[in-house]
This record gives C-alpha cells, sequence and structure tokens, in this order.
C-alpha cells in the first residue's frame, strides 16, 4: 500500500497547507477518498464553534477495523501487525499477523455479542500491555461499543468515577500485569471500584499473572473460557458493523482544571483520517516499516500512534509491556536492536531518566535501523534533544517533535521526518489542515501569529517573535466533539474563552520563521511525566485525608519529570501534635487518583496566602515552589502577607 497523501518534499507541504486552508473540504475528502468505506458521504463539514458543533464526513458508513485490518488481508495478510515484547525479556515475544489478528478481535466481537453487548454501549477496559488490549479496543470498535480505556495506573476510585460517568456495562481487565520488578494487580482494583458502581453486568478476565484472584459469581467471567466458547460455536460473522462517520468510537477521560476529569469524545471517520493521515506524514511510514511507540494503550498516544494510525496504515505496531529502565536502563535499545526498529517514538521524560544511566546501557546496542525518532507529550528541552539526536540517532535521523493533545485526538504542529527542519525545543509548524494562531488576553489574535494568514514560514512570516495563548481557527477532522454527557463543559471548556476559537489551553511563541514553541500550560493543570494532572484533582484528594484542613497545589521544575507536583497542607490542630506523616497525605492521593498523581513535595504550613475574597494566590505559590523567592510580585493584597514568610521559611 502507497500513500497517495504522503508529502514528498517542503514545496510540497507548502501547496498541501496552502490547499487546506483554502479548500479544506476538497482537501480533505481527498484524502479520504483513499479509505475503505461502506457508503460515502453526503457532506464533507458542517460546523460552528458557538455550540460546539462539528460534523464530518456525515452520512458516511464505516467501521474503522475494515481500515485496520480487513483492507491489509489481500497484500499483507501474513506481515506482522503487532510485535508485542513482554515486560520480562525471557518470555517469548508475540506476533499477530494481519489475519491473526483480524481472526482474534472476530472472535473478541462475538465474545461480547455472547455476553449482550450492543452497538452503543459503554465498555471499560483496565488492561496491562499486552496484544488482548488492543484486541479488546478493535473488538469495541468493530461491533460499533463504546470504549472508555483507562490507565493500568490509576485508582479504584478513579475506575468508579469513569464507569460511572459513561455509565459503563461491561469491564473488561486481567488478574494483572507486569511493570519492571512491579506486579499490578488489576483484579483486585476493579472489584474494589465495582462496590462504587451499579452499572456493571460483566467483568471480562484475562489471566496474565496467574495470581489468585477473586472471581465474582455471574458477573465475572474468564476471557480463556469465553473464547473457547466462541470456538465451539465458529464465529458467525465476521462482518464490522455500519458504523455513522460521527458515532462515538470511544470516550478518553483527562484531566483539567476542575476536580473531576473530562470524558474527551471522539467518533469514527474524522479521527481515522486524521490520525492516520498524520502518522503516514509525521514519521514519512515508509511500507515495510517497524515502528515503535513506547506510549500506554490508557492514553491518547496509545490510542492513536500505537493502535489505530499505525494499524490504518498497514504497519508493524511494537507494543511493550514494561518500562525503559527495567532490568535495565539498555531496555528500548534491546528492543529496536530485536526488532530492527525504524520509527520510535516516545517521550521526553523518558530520554531524561535514561540520559542519567549515562553511556553504558546503549553500548553494543544496534541502532542502526532507526530511520526517524518522535517524542510527544510535554516540551522537550535542548540538553535531552541533543542527547536523542547525538546517541540514539547519530545524528543521522530526523526528530519530530509533535504537539497535540487528548482533544485534538493526533499530531497538530510537527516538523515532518526529513522534509521540514526541526528545531529544539520547537513543535515548529503545524499539519495541513491545522490553523493554529496565538491570542493575546483581550482575545485579539496576536499580528505575525496565524499561520494561515501570515504564511507558515519565513518567505510569509512577519519576521518578529509573538507570543499568547494557542488556539486552532478551523476545526481538523479529529477534534473532540463533546465531554460525554456534559456538551456545556465542551463548550465552557475550549470554546467559550475566545470566540470561533478553540482555546488549547496551552501558550505559545512563534519564531520569525514561523515555528511554534510550546511553552506550556496557562491553566491549572500540571504535565507531569507528559501526563496532565489538574491541581483541583489532587487538592480535592488530599482533602479526602481526615486531618488536612485545607491545600493548594502547584507544579515547579522538575530534572526527570518536566514538573513536579508541590502540595502545601494545612493541618487541623490535633494532627499538628501528633506529628503527622507526609507519606500518609500522599498515600491518600495515591487511594484517590492512582500513584501518578502523588505528590513529589509535600510542605506542612498554618496558612495559605488568600486574596481578601478568599482566592488562593497560586502565583506566589508557584515561584515559592519555583525557587524564585525574590519574585513574589506584590504582597500587600493578601489578607496576612505574614504566612508568606513563613511558607518560604519552610520549603523543600
Ligand atoms: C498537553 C496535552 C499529546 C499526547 C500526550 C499528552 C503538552 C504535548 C507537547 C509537545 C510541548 C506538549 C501540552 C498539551 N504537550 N505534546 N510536543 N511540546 N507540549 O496528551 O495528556 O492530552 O496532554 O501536553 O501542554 O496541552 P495530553
Amino acid at each position: 500500500m502507497s500513500f497517495p497523501y504522503q508529502i514528498h518534499s517542503f514545496e510540497e507541504y507548502l501547496s498541501e497547507y496552502k490547499k487546506s486552508i483554502d479548500q479544506p473540504e476538497n482537501f480533505w475528502s481527498g484524502i479520504a477518498e483513499h479509505f475503505t468505506w461502506k457508503k460515502k458521504w453526503d457532506k464533507v463539514l458542517e460546523w460552528n464553534f458557538k455550540e460546539p458543533r462539528v460534523r464530518w464526513f456525515q452520512g458516511a458508513k464505516m467501521n474503522i477495523t475494515e481500515n485496520c485490518l480487513d483492507r491489509h488481508l489481500a497484500d499483507k495478510g501474513d506481515h506482522p501487525a503487532i510485535i508485542w515484547e513482554s515486560n520480562d525479556p525471557k518470555e517469548k515475544n508475540r506476533i499477530l499477523s494481519f489475519k491473526e489478528l483480524h481472526e482474534e478481535v472476530c472472535r473478541f466481537v462475538q465474545v461480547l455479542k455472547n455476553n449482550s453487548v450492543k452497538k452503543g454501549d459503554r465498555i471499560c477496559i483496565y488492561m496491562p500491555m499486552v496484544p488482548e488490549a488492543a484486541i479488546a479496543v478493535l473488538a469495541c470498535a468493530r461491533m460499533g461499543a463504546i470504549h472508555s480505556v483507562v490507565f493500568g495506573g490509576y485508582s479504584a476510585q478513579s475506575i468508579a468515577d469513569r464507569i460511572n460517568d459513561a455509565q459503563c456495562s461491561l469491564v473488561i481487565t486481567a488478574d494483572g500485569g507486569h511493570r519492571g520488578s512491579k506486579d499490578i494487580l488489576l483484579k483486585d482494583t476493579i472489584d474494589e471500584a465495582l462496590q462504587n458502581t451499579g452499572h456493571v453486568k460483566k467483568v471480562i478476565v484475562l489471566k496474565r499473572l496467574g495470581n489468585e484472584i477473586s472471581m465474582k459469581e455471574g458477573r465475572d467471567i474468564w476471557w480463556h473460557d469465553e473464547i473457547k466458547k466462541v470456538d465451539a460455536q465458529g464465529i458467525k460473522d465476521r462482518t464490522a458493523e455500519s458504523m455513522d462517520a460521527e458515532d462515538i468510537l470511544f470516550i478518553l477521560y483527562t484531566s483539567g482544571s476542575t476536580g473531576k476529569p473530562k470524558g474527551v469524545v471522539h467518533t469514527n471517520a474524522g479521527y481515522m483520517i486524521f490520525t492516520t493521515y498524520s502518522f503516514v506524514n509525521v514519521f514519512q511510514y515508509q511500507p515495510g516499516q517497524v515502528y515503535f511507540c513506547t506510549a500506554d494503550i490508557g492514553w491518547i498516544t496509545g490510542h492513536s500512534y500505537t493502535v489505530y494510525g499505525p494499524l490504518c496504515a498497514g504497519a508493524t505496531t511494537v507494543m511493550f509491556e514494561g518500562i525503559p529502565s527495567w532490568p535495565d536502563a539498555g531496555r528500548f535499545w534491546d528492543i529496536v536492536d530485536k526488532y530492527k526498529v525504524n520509527i520510535l517514538y516516545t517521550a521526553p521524560t523518558a530520554i531524561r531518566s535514561l540520559m542519567g544511566y549515562g553511556l553504558e546501557p546503549l553500548k553494543n546496542k544496534d541502532l542502526s535501523s532507526l530511520k526517524v525518532l518522535g517524542t510527544v507529550g510535554e516540551p522537550i528541552n535542548e540538553e535531552a534533544w541533543h542527547w536523542y539526536d547525538e546517541h540514539v540517532g547519530k545524528h543521522k535521523c530526523p526528530i519530530v517533535d509533535t504537539w497535540w493533545q487528548t482533544e485534538t485526538a493526533g499530531i497538530m504542529i510537527s516538523n515532518l521526518a526529513g522534509i521540514s527542519q526541526g528545531k529544539p525545543a520547537f513543535a515548529t509548524l503545524p499539519l495541513p489542515g491545522v490553523r493554529p494562531v496565538l491570542v493575546d488576553e483581550n482575545g485579539h489574535a496576536v499580528p505575525g501569529s496565524d499561520a494561515a494568514k501570515d504564511g507558515v514560514f519565513h518567505k510569509g512570516a512577519t519576521g518578529a517573535t509573538v507570543t499568547g495563548n494557542l488556539c486552532i481557527r478551523f476545526p481538523w477532522p479529529s477534534i473532540i466533539r463533546t465531554t460525554y454527557g456534559d456538551h456545556e463543559r465542551c463548550r465552557l471548556n475550549y470554546f467559550a474563552t475566545y470566540p470561533d476559537m478553540y482555546f488549547t489551553g496551552d501558550g505559545a511563541f512563534r519564531d520569525a520563521e514561523g515555528n511554534y514553541r510550546i511553552t506550556g500550560r496557562v491553566d491549572d493543570v500540571l504535565n507531569v511525566s507528559g501526563h496532565r494532572i489538574g491541581t483541583a484533582e489532587v487538592e480535592n484528594a488530599i482533602n479526602m485525608h481526615p486531618d488536612v484542613v485545607e491545600s493548594a497545589v502547584v507544579g515547579y521544575p522538575h530534572d526527570i519529570k518536566g514538573q513536579g507536583i508541590y502540595a502545601f497542607v494545612i493541618l487541623g490542630s490535633e494532627s499538628k501534635e501528633n506529628n503527622l506523616d507526609k507519606s500518609s497525605v500522599a498515600a491518600t492521593v495515591t487511594k484517590i487518583i492512582g500513584s501518578i498523581a502523588k505528590p513529589d513535595k509535600i510542605q506542612f504550613v498554618t496558612g495559605l496566602p488568600k486574596t481578601r475574597s478568599g482566592k488562593i494566590m497560586r502565583r506566589i505559590l508557584r515561584k515559592i515552589a519555583e525557587g524564585e523567592m525574590d519574585k513574589l510580585g506584590d504582597i500587600s493584597t493578601l489578607t496576612d502577607p505574614a504566612v508568606v514568610e513563613e511558607i518560604k521559611m519552610g520549603k523543600i
């Protein structure tokens, strides 16, 4: 399979970009022509950002798994679709060809149907990184059930909240999973979560660890038993459900600036086209290449660029169960060497942590198969960029720094490997179809910041560096459609700050050549190891501790994680006397949200800097956490300025 929409030169990028702006409907329908449809669309695009209402390829019927699987059967049925590498380097790998993956997905569709799952039902998936996680996701898509994957690091409470919000009727999980030297007891966590939910009728459990678990009669069933039943029945029907272009494909929860995560909704056709288009162009994927994205399926990167995008493009995607540092810090390089990986896509935080082990783990690893490197999740600092370039890419692999979000579902701003120039710490230029603009605090577009109007590169750009809040002016096919069950929340969050624009929540600047550099979130959302965590969410969790009166959470620069979590906590008088242990506060966060949100630093304080109206002045706390004590600015408007001195003295 070749890709008629693959861009081959910078000139072509410029002309495609221009076409995508001048004639967006023609541009995207021209690309959509190269996908498999059951019925083509009546209308390419209908939209307004006021409600918001965005509909791509209305009237079309399709199934994304026909594009991921069936379409490849004739010419590459025996090619590897998934190469799975266990956490344990000694455990045999598993390779599923497109034919085998197709068969497994069809079998699992029947398992779901045997358990009364219907089109439109919501299914919670809480699994380790094993091929069955991808099979479960694809089976849902194939029969039209809506998957809601929850990352294996989230707590019982977080799972229960997500199950309740989407009213999931079935959970797919495993007895447990391996992560480095640790075993993660997933089923125990699901059991606890289900004590707080009323919707779940069935739990399908994959045996992975072989540990002792409880199986609730009538509710819990084994994956392998269900498969045996299907094999006895024979697969009755391999046809993929006919989905409307705008039927929901999945919900994925992500943190925002309020305490409650939101269920980001993506639909079928637009998502398929944008993830595949961006995969092929950003990584310059060539047929036959082996591609390795290190992201867990629980995050959007795992959805779009471990499963859907690469499989739609017919790529071989490597799925890795483990972590970069186990059994030693050479694990990624072993995998690259073993499978002759051509494209490696990982997070800056992983690169920084591996840098800390020095060059020894890279010795005697043959990385010569690598052609393209990518990063995602947070700004990459120059030091990490150069290390990646020198020691992994050996100065011969372009590095793509890809900026995007759960809400965008696909890569929005990035250089295209070998086509457009990378620049350390810059995401660089927008993909065709993406129209970024920077906006000042009054909601005015900053002159010289609009890629479409001011030109995507230096010939057209105004020649000055400009800054502002990053917005997108026009819908792309995989834009968020709604937040599940609460459309108003979607509007308020993304479309109400600036009229007629999608607001990303990020700040950015644009250099004289038109390259965008993302400077980080401008809302109360932290980016810890490439994962989004709302400060309000962490505060809510801390406040659940019986001895805590109040708390305020801010981020601070962290060498490996990018941002660390700093919590200022006021205790009740009794616990102060009892010398409450900080670890018990941290344990509360792990219990309520999961270990990913555990504060790195906890400082007990007697008060918080507040304005007279009672608002916590986070700006001051942020400066203190960052160690910039002399840059606190005006503190005279605080009710109790003295508290600032005390907090400064106690800084950790
Ligand atoms: C936030 C989105 C995109 C999938 C993984 C994270 C930050 C993401 C970059 C980048 C600078 C980046 C932004 C964004 N971010 N990629 N290349 N350069 N910042 O998805 O959890 O939805 O987080 O991650 O702040 O808003 P997410």
